[in-house]
């Protein structure tokens, strides 16, 4: 995988996603391109959200990144991300944080990083497939703004009480980042299993996994070959889960999977 990474500050766009996947499509960058927004408008979250970020404050950024996988093995690479922006957190900013299924970066039980992946192209003959990876993290969000989320969110200056520039932060992500890319090509998600589950806290949890309409209950009792949530539900039937967004009813507020 391309390791070198080159970054692009604008000022202002709709969704770092959005701009990177025109450049790719146009021709005009190509894998290792960051994109990095200091505003983005209508920032995109999983399932169609909306991703809020505080201007100047919060960092949005894209990486189009080049993978050698099959399909079945790509949800696992944000999840070698979100471990790899936890360790960034623990090093770089004495902040312990934790993963939450399926690629969160939580602190003390709230969001602080958000990342969602999305395929552009794929070349069928040698599976290579040019993916965009946008991540959001709260670096400045004051409280204000973070009443404007509809989950229990934070941000780095509210945990350590400094505050960081969005542009040091992004250096620091990706000086980490090579590595965990680098361990989740050699073998997928068992190459990164260890880790998540040293940094997860929810096994052997009653969860909910919503995706849509379809809301499954039961116990976190581990996860697949490929990083798919396994559950156990009330009758002891086993659910692999692939996609959708998982709660624990003990201290998260139900926010309705909006
Ligand atoms: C999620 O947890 O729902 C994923 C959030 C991803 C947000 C980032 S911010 C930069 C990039 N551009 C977007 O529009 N979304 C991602």
């Amino acid at each position: 995988m391309h390791m070198q990474f080159i970054q692009e500050w604008i000022e202002e766009t709709e969704s770092t996603n959005d701009y990177l996947k025109r450049k790719l499509l146009e021709g005009s960058g190509t894998a290792g391109l960051v994109v990095a927004a200091k505003k983005q408008v209508t920032g995109r979250g999983r399932d169609g959200r909306l991703w809020i970020s505080e201007p100047g404050k919060d960092l949005t950024f894209s990486v189009a990144l080049r993978v050698k996988a099959s399909p079945e093995k790509l949800p696992s690479l944000p999840m070698a991300i979100a471990l790899s922006i936890r360790e960034t957190l623990d090093s770089q900013y004495q902040i312990q944080a934790e993963v939450k299924w399926p690629n969160d970066v939580m602190v003390h039980g709230k969001k602080i990083c958000g990342i969602i992946s999305e395929a552009l192209c794929d070349h069928k003959t040698n599976t290579t497939i040019l993916l965009v990876v946008g991540i959001g993290l709260n670096i400045g969000m004051s409280p204000e703004w973070l009443e404007k989320i509809n989950q229990p969110a934070t941000s780095i200056a509210i945990v350590s009480g400094i505050s960081y520039t969005v542009t040091e932060v992004l250096d620091r992500i990706l000086e980490n980042l090579p590595k965990w890319l680098s361990v989740w090509e050699t073998c997928g998600f068992r190459a990164i299993q260890h880790d998540w589950l040293l940094h997860e806290r929810r096994l052997l949890t009653h969860i909910r996994v919503g995706h849509g309409h379809k809301i499954r209950q039961g116990i976190l009792t581990g996860y697949g070959p490929n990083g798919e949530l396994l559950l156990r539900d009330d009758q002891g039937f086993l659910h692999s889960c692939v996609y959708g967004d998982m709660q624990v009813e003990d201290f998260e507020v139900d926010t309705g999977y909006i």
